[in-house]
């Protein structure tokens, strides 16, 4: 991932990250110390994303929102991935899917406003952070990362908003609760997770008529899933440079309707 950092994170994080999304065991050493929402601004994790990370609302679809993200200019860019010590940082890149629904709902807050959100696998936290912009009612960042956890705190911190609710557990499995709206971005990176969320998403729709977006550059796991002929495309954005080249040449970014 990303940190198979190290020096090969400068020539291509996202692609090494997914690399190490399909080879669990490519980081046998990762785990996490830090556990539980009553922890999410632990000090010492809050410094070490401090430390790690840069602050930044360039090179993405949504300039209006700030993030702490692995930059060329982060230590671990360049640093050994074995002296990484927590999972794989997701959560340190804003992936093309989630720019492009984000983006969407800052300029289409009509489809937020009033509502209640679930950003699922929500990473950095920047969808779950436009839907708030955007004026969502409710809304819930859920990975199952927990330092994601932290990292959306302080992106919160960043846009100046209270802190969103986040869930740091695997709800695929769960009974499901009523949203009005969920949003996906990048989540269709790994087969069984694409078939997994497919049949939850349609469960989540027929059981409540929620509304399911989902933003994806065109991932082959996506494009080749069955869940292509449930789709409704919404918008097509024009990725930045710096996007692109982080994730092998992809050049745009859509948003998707699901509907099953
Ligand atoms: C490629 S990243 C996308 C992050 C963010 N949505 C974006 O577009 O920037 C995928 C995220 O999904 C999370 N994830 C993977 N499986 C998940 C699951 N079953 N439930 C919730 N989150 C999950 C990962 O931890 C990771 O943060």
């Amino acid at each position: 991932m990303a940190l198979k950092l190290g020096c090969k994170a400068r020539r291509n994080c996202c692609g090494l990250l997914l690399q190490a999304v399909r080879s669990p065991l490519l980081f046998p050493w990762a785990h996490c110390s830090w556990r539980g929402a009553g922890s999410l601004l632990d000090p010492e994790m809050r410094a070490f994303l401090e430390e790690n990370t840069e602050v930044t609302s360039s090179g993405s679809l949504t300039p209006e929102i700030q993030l702490r993200l692995l930059t060329p200019r982060c230590k671990f860019w360049r640093e050994r991935a074995d002296l990484w010590p927590y999972s794989d940082p997701y959560w340190a890149i804003y992936w093309p899917g989630g720019q492009a629904l984000s983006r969407y709902l800052l300029d289409n807050p009509d489809v937020v406003r009033g509502k209640s959100v679930l950003d699922l696998g929500s990473g950095c936290g920047a969808t779950a952070i436009a839907a708030k912009m955007s004026g969502a009612s409710r809304i819930l960042a859920n990975d199952i990362d927990p330092i994601a956890g932290v990292a959306i705190t302080l992106n919160c911190e960043l846009n100046r908003l209270d802190p969103l609710p986040i869930l740091t557990k695997n709800i695929l499995d769960l009974q499901q609760d009523k949203w009005d709206l969920v949003v996906l971005g990048d989540m269709f990176y790994d087969e069984s997770l694409a078939d997994s969320l497919h049949q939850w998403l349609k469960n989540c729709i027929w059981t409540y008529r929620t509304r399911v977006l989902i933003g994806d550059p065109g991932r082959p796991q996506f494009s080749g899933h069955s869940i292509q002929h449930q789709l409704q495309r919404v918008v097509e954005y024009s990725l930045p440079e710096s996007t692109r080249e982080e994730n092998n040449g992809l050049t745009t970014s859509t948003v998707w309707d699901f509907q099953p």
